[in-house]
């Protein structure tokens, strides 16, 4: 494992280690921000309580700060917490957040498309680059956004309940959910077994119950769904949102594209939106070339059914080259289209085009991260073997650090730094700071240490990576991982030459143990699905445009 891609908090991080981390007094190597974030995105639930119990500088707690992780770090060194205290000021005070408003404009984007929250105004249409592009992503309603958020909104109105049907990375999930919270009634989403995707997590954030069925033909799930809202007296939001309302609402919105426009393309997923548009421009009797971009399933069939008769003379299907699940680049002239969906266009795209936005998913916004509290981290100054003491009740859902590596680099004088201490004391000190951190880690948690080995005066490896491993077993934790952090090479090929006449090799890696306290499969459901991961065996095909 190498430092690789890193996102706007671990780079201002790096800024921070490369500028202001650590007073030169110190002189101490600097905790890598990129795996910082690993270790958060891998091992800890979504909005974690992070516990460090040689806390050091200020990467951890910032990194944490910034995806939105409450962090408690115990330090030694006073002058060293007033300076993380003082950086962390600095940084949170003046960055964005890594996150979009909360009506779901994407992190750090300047996006100056006003909200449309009226389900019966025109979206607007403006130009990006050389494109006119209908802007049916402006429409908003209850954090969410799009043509079809629009038209569930219409179609839950006096629902006791709502019960939908999708794939597992299908927006319809996430859209359904917050519209019934938003009606405080109850939601049931019914998709194909399997990894939760973010729209799911975040359908469940909002407060839905996620049904899964093994993974098997989408009429499966569909009739499942359908039998569910017919068993409870509930709302059924078609899959793929399939029906007459969803072309009346699209229909509607054609009457203010410009005539400049040359041809319109839009995504086509269920085929419901392409419907609508064709029955607009019907309306409109512009006989405007369309190119529908096919994302996933077939469309003919549900276009057969509710796009107007003689459709297939009205536009062109163009395949987008990539099966549902593969994402494509989101960003655009300023702007987010949906991996899924409208960013698959962009290849299709000429001058004078109009590009029509059917909606973006609210996890590729921002939104919910918006809403993340972020809380600015603190550090306790103080010896970490009184750990319990210092921090007060606290319940920890991830245990990172980085210890002294025995003697490797003595930090100060201080009879508490167990840097300074010959390895017997130091190993005893490690073993109990290790405990008492332990014992407020939740059940079905993780543990993550980074370590490195150092040597005894005679030149002998101490052995701390398995005395690690040992502390933490007798802290009852179980060992689980063990990975290796390829650092800088630095000085070493200067060094090695000596150090190697006695066989001694130079060492450029460091070591990332994972433990776990309980069980690793609990721990691991409670950690939020890794980016990409449930697109990779996500073959449950698009449900839906
Ligand atoms: C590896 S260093 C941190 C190095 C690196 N700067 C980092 O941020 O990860 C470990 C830190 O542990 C602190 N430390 C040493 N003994 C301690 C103790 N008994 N309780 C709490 N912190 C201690 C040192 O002051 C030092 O800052």
């Amino acid at each position: 494992m190498s430092g690789g891609s890193h996102t706007a908090a671990s780079q201002r991080a790096m800024d921070l280690a490369g500028g202001l981390d650590e007073p030169k007094s110190y002189g101490t190597s600097i905790f890598d921000p990129v795996l910082c974030e690993l270790a958060y995105s891998w091992f800890c639930p979504a909005g974690g309580v992070v516990l460090d119990p040689f806390a050091g500088g200020s990467v951890r707690g910032i990194v944490a700060s910034r995806l939105g992780h409450p962090y408690v770090g115990v330090e030694l060194s006073g002058q060293q917490v007033d300076e993380n205290r003082r950086q962390a000021a600095e940084i949170c005070a003046s960055e964005p957040t890594t996150a979009g408003d909360a009506a779901g404009a994407p992190a750090g984007h300047v996006d100056a498309i006003a909200d449309v929250t009226n389900a019966e105004a025109l979206t607007p249409v403006e130009r990006r680059g050389d494109v006119l592009v209908k802007r049916d992503d402006a429409f908003t309603v209850a954090g969410v956004r799009g043509g079809k958020a629009r038209t569930c909104r219409v179609l839950a109105e006096g629902a006791t309940g709502l019960v939908t049907a999708g794939s597992r990375s299908s927006p319809q999930a996430n859209i359904v959910a917050r519209i019934a919270a938003s009606l405080g009634v109850p939601c049931r989403v019914h998709t194909p077994s399997g990894v939760l995707s973010p729209e799911l997590l975040e359908a469940q954030d909002a407060g839905a119950e996620v049904v899964q069925h093994r993974a098997g033909h989408n009429s499966v799930i569909v009739a499942r769904a359908r039998e569910d809202a017919e068993r409870l007296g509930w709302t059924s939001i078609p899959f793929g949102m399939e029906c007459e309302e969803a072309v009346t609402q699209t229909r509607r919105q054609v009457v203010n594209l410009p005539a400049e426009a040359k041809r319109l393309v839009v995504p086509v997923g269920s085929g419901m939106s392409l419907a609508g548009i064709l029955w607009g421009l019907r309306d409109e009797g512009r006989a405007m070339p369309v190119v529908g971009v096919t994302v996933g399933a077939d469309p003919r069939k549900r276009l057969d059914r509710y796009a107007p008769s003689g459709w297939r003379d009205m536009v062109t299907l163009v395949d987008s080259g990539s099966d549902y699940a593969t994402p494509a680049a989101p960003a655009w002239h300023g702007m987010t289209l949906d991996p899924h969906y409208e960013a698959k266009c962009v290849p299709h795209l000429e001058a004078d085009d109009l590009l029509w936005v059917v909606g973006i998913r609210r996890s590729e916004t921002g939104a919910a991260a918006a809403e993340r509290v972020i809380v600015p981290p603190v550090w306790h100054e103080g010896d970490s073997r009184d750990i319990r003491a210092l921090v007060g009740d606290v319940q920890a859902d991830l245990v990172l650090s980085c210890p002294p590596y025995a003697h490797l680099e003595v930090y100060s004088d201080h009879p508490a730094d167990i840097s300074n201490m010959d390895y017997p004391d130091f190993l005893a000190a490690y073993r109990t700071i290790i405990a008492e951190t332990c014992s407020l880690l939740r059940e079905d948690r993780f543990a993550v240490f980074v370590v490195g080995e150092a040597r005894d005066r005679g030149g002998y490896l101490y052995g701390l990576i398995p005395d690690t491993v040992d502390a933490f077993r007798d802290a009852g934790l179980r060992y689980y991982n063990d990975a290796v952090l390829l650092t800088a090479i630095g000085s070493t090929p200067v060094r090695a030459a000596g150090m190697f006449r006695n066989r001694k090799l130079g060492r450029v890696h460091q070591n990332v143990l994972v433990f776990v306290k309980g069980d690793a499969r609990r721990a691991a459901a409670a950690c939020d699905p890794v980016r990409g991961l449930a697109e990779l065996d996500a073959y449950g095909g698009a449900d839906g445009a």
